[in-house]
């Protein structure tokens, strides 16, 4: 049966109803039902995925990668778009749109540019996933964030997540305090000063009547939240190395981090990790975060499926 997310462009998390993630969640749960089982899917059989990857990716592009191939699917793909592809030749993203819609049945893109993936879509008949643009959105990873706290926690409702690190300009806490927003949770931001979650962010939740707590200190943070959403500080969204040097250890979860949390706190991170957790919390059960990368499969599963209407 055809879903209102047929044909649909995944570009951002705001443009999803709540039936739509829904159904997005459940979609996931029954894939992962699946391969637990053992099940050969073929549910993709005969189309191919575009992955355009202008910006490194390791979870991104080979979760996408493993999704379409584990629904019996094929992909092409730009793995180094910006050294590798007609790009650098000057070719925009729009004309890529154009030809990606010959070639493929659906695309992910990730590129440095906030806005690229809508670009892309504007060029393309076929559906466009958003894989992460600029200091956008990163709207996938907001759902797979979304799963993992379902899974972890029971529930999403009544949970206190806290958004910690580079806040200004990560796109996976952009994507998800607007995703989570609306599953009724409360957050505490914590972030230094220079990194703060954009003011129209805040504003906008606090609207919308979210609580949004700001606590800079880790410690003082984590003792009242049951998540923990470590993030990297974002180098490469830099433009004074010396602000990057200055700020880059800002924060560390060491186990006393947990000792000092509240009894049960979950910790999630959308990986790379530089030095913002420390190895050592690995063995900590609340420890979540190669689990939410496994996570991504189902989740890109169901999105992939869905918007071809192959779910
Ligand atoms: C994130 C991204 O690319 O925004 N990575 C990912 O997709 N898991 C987070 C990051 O790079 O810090």
């Amino acid at each position: 049966m055809a879903t209102s997310l047929l044909g649909r462009d995944i570009l951002d998390v705001q443009s999803l109803s709540n039936e739509e993630v829904k159904l997005i969640m459940d979609t996931a749960a029954r894939f992962e039902r699946a391969m637990d089982n053992g099940g050969r899917l073929m549910n993709m059989a005969g189309k191919t995925l575009a992955t355009l990857f202008f910006e490194p990716s390791t979870r991104t592009r080979l979760s996408f990668e493993t999704a379409m191939l584990r629904l019996g699917g094929s992909v092409i793909s730009v793995a180094d778009g910006g050294g590798s592809s007609s790009a650098k030749k000057g070719e925009t993203v729009y004309d890529t749109g154009k030809m990606i819609e010959s070639y493929a049945d659906v695309a992910v893109i990730r590129h440095p540019v906030t806005g690229s993936a809508a670009e892309l879509a504007a060029g393309s008949c076929k559906p466009v996933i958003n894989g992460g643009d600029g200091a956008g959105q990163h709207p996938t990873q907001a759902l797979l964030d979304l799963y993992t706290i379902i899974k972890e926690k029971g529930q999403v409702e009544g949970q206190t997540i806290c958004l910690a690190g580079d806040l200004k300009n990560g796109r996976t806490v952009h994507s998800g305090a607007a995703l989570l927003a609306r599953m009724g949770v409360k957050f505490v931001f914590t972030a230094p000063e220079a990194l703060a979650m954009p003011e129209p962010i805040t504003e906008s939740l606090r609207k919308d009547g979210v609580s949004v707590e700001i606590i800079p200190d880790l410690d003082e943070a984590v003792a009242k939240s049951d998540v923990l959403y470590m993030t990297r500080i974002q180098k490469e969204r830099f433009t004074d190395p010396a602000e990057y040097e200055r700020l880059k250890g800002s924060y560390e979860v060491t186990m006393q981090t947990v000792k000092n949390a509240k009894p049960g706190l979950t910790i999630m991170h959308p990986l790379p990790r530089v030095t913002e957790i420390k190895t050592e919390v690995d063995e900590y059960a609340g420890a979540a975060y190669f689990r939410q990368a496994a996570n991504g499969v189902p989740v890109r599963m169901a999105l992939l499926s869905l918007v071809c209407g192959c779910e």
